[in-house]
């Protein structure tokens, strides 16, 4: 029987049997108490004197934090224990009695000494309900797209072009060649568009980034949807909607996670489609009527995002931004060719952008003159011309960032905790 199973009342037996660790002991009189992990949940174990014999109570007291252990219980309802329920133990196994001195033992620890201890410090209740939320955003991605008939189909990491600009690529040697790691699998899901129509893929992204700011990382995940005969406006349905469950699936099943991070669940609540649409021109005028440093033409920045963000209560895309400022497969705007026909949606309080999408030029010539006019080596990019010379459709996609919805649905200052093991400018260990 797991924890979590107690704590959701689930309880079909009264005698239980938990594997887990000790998070912490303390004693009084002839009793210990205990907080107990298995990985599903924490909760209380007593050991009184005169219920268990004097080899486990002996051995109980000698059990230092974190040691991995086996109890052995009947389970109670407990107003006074956290969770309300506890364990009153009968028999205790220790598999293995951890070392004194856990590193983490003292209560407060600079972000740093606490990174460096990432190995240890997942194990903590903030930190493991932040990372099954992860998990939970991840599955409700997947359980939309697969439940709208989109295939997966993934893309790989090691890579002859660059997709979101050549500034933030990744370089490594490949047999006497050299590869670049991935940056978006966009380009190969725009190619399985033609074998299934409705595609996605799902995986790691590398950016070398070279800011240091609360919302970058150098590796992150990234989930891809492209659809094919797909125009700009059922793009961005299909974002709202994808959003919306993302959020209603955390609401229902991480219930007790949220309660753990003391979110606020009101903002929440509120991320039902339809969004906001306003155009970058509508942003820009935004932020210059509010005393902001911005002119028409310039790309958004982290403050900007951060204003237009906080003027809606529901997420909100800025949708058809000047061509100079995004990348070079994106669809002119037929009404205003000096803008594409692209979105960023903005997660609401302060969060700024969750997803990336836009049209796509399905024109091989305007394509070809991108590439060139971006300066982008048109051999690497062949394959890609290809998709326009057999069977070209008008289409679209988005890629939605994994631990950047995972920062805002939890409401966290920094992105580093939204993922088990971060890479940043300045960390690559553990
Ligand atoms: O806006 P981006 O660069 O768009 C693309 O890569 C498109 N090719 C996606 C597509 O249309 N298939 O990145 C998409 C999202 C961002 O909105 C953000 O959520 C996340 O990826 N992202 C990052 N997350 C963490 N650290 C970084 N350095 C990120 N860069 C982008
Ligand atoms: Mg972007």
């Amino acid at each position: 029987m797991s924890v979590s199973d107690i704590l959701d009342g689930k309880l079909n037996e009264n005698e239980v049997e938990i594997k887990g660790w000790l998070v912490t002991k303390r004693s009084s009189g002839g009793v210990q108490f205990l907080v107990v992990r298995d990985g599903t949940g924490f909760i209380q174990a007593t050991i009184h004197k005169d219920e268990v014999s004097p080899k486990v109570f002996q051995e109980a007291e000698e059990l230092t934090q974190e040691s991995s252990i086996i109890i052995k219980g009947v389970v109670k309802e407990d107003k006074r224990a956290p969770g309300g329920y506890e364990v009153r133990v009968k028999d205790l196994q220790v598999v293995h009695l951890a070392e004194r001195e856990y590193p983490l033992a003292k209560k407060e620890h600079g972000i740093d000494f606490l990174m460096n201890f990432r190995q240890l410090w997942i194990r903590s209740p903030r930190q493991t309900a932040i990372l099954r939320i992860r998990a939970e955003v991840v599955k409700a991605c997947r359980d939309f797209l697969d439940g709208r008939g989109f295939v997966l189909t993934d893309a790989p990491i090691f890579t002859p072009s660059a997709v979101e600009g050549t500034t933030t690529l990744f370089e490594v040697p490949y047999f006497g060649d050299k590869a670049f790691l991935t940056q978006s699998g966009q380009l190969y899901v725009e190619a399985t568009i033609a074998a299934f129509g409705k595609v996605y893929c799902f995986g790691p992204t590398f950016r070398a980034e070279k800011s240091k700011t609360p919302r970058h990382l150098t590796e992150f995940w990234m989930v891809e949807p492209e659809m094919a005969f797909c125009g700009f406006e059922d793009n961005l349905k299909l974002q709202e909607e994808m959003v919306a469950y993302i959020v209603k699936t955390v609401l229902e099943k991480r219930q007790r996670e949220l309660e753990t991070l003391k979110r606020d669940i009101t903002p929440l609540k509120k991320v039902e489609p339809p969004f906001e649409r306003i155009s970058y021109t509508e942003a820009v005028e935004m932020l210059q009527k509010a005393g902001q440093q911005i002119e028409w033409g310039e790309d958004l920045g982290a403050p900007h995002e951060k204003f237009i963000s906080l003027q809606f209560e529901k997420p909100v895309f800025i949708h058809r931004y000047p061509t100079k400022a995004k990348a070079f497969y994106m669809q002119p705007d037929p009404q205003d060719p000096k803008v594409v026909l692209c979105a960023d949606l903005m997660a609401p309080e302060g969060y700024g952008e969750i997803i990336g999408g836009s049209q796509r030029i399905h024109d091989l010539k305007l394509l070809e003159q991108r590439i060139e006019e971006f300066g982008l080596p048109k051999k690497a990019y062949e394959w890609y011309l290809d998709l326009r010379r057999y069977g070209s459709v008008p289409h679209s996609g988005f890629g939605l960032g994994i631990e950047r919805t995972v920062m805002w649905i939890c409401k966290l200052k920094h992105i580093r905790e939204t993922i088990p093991f971060p890479r940043t400018i300045t960390r690559i260990y553990p």
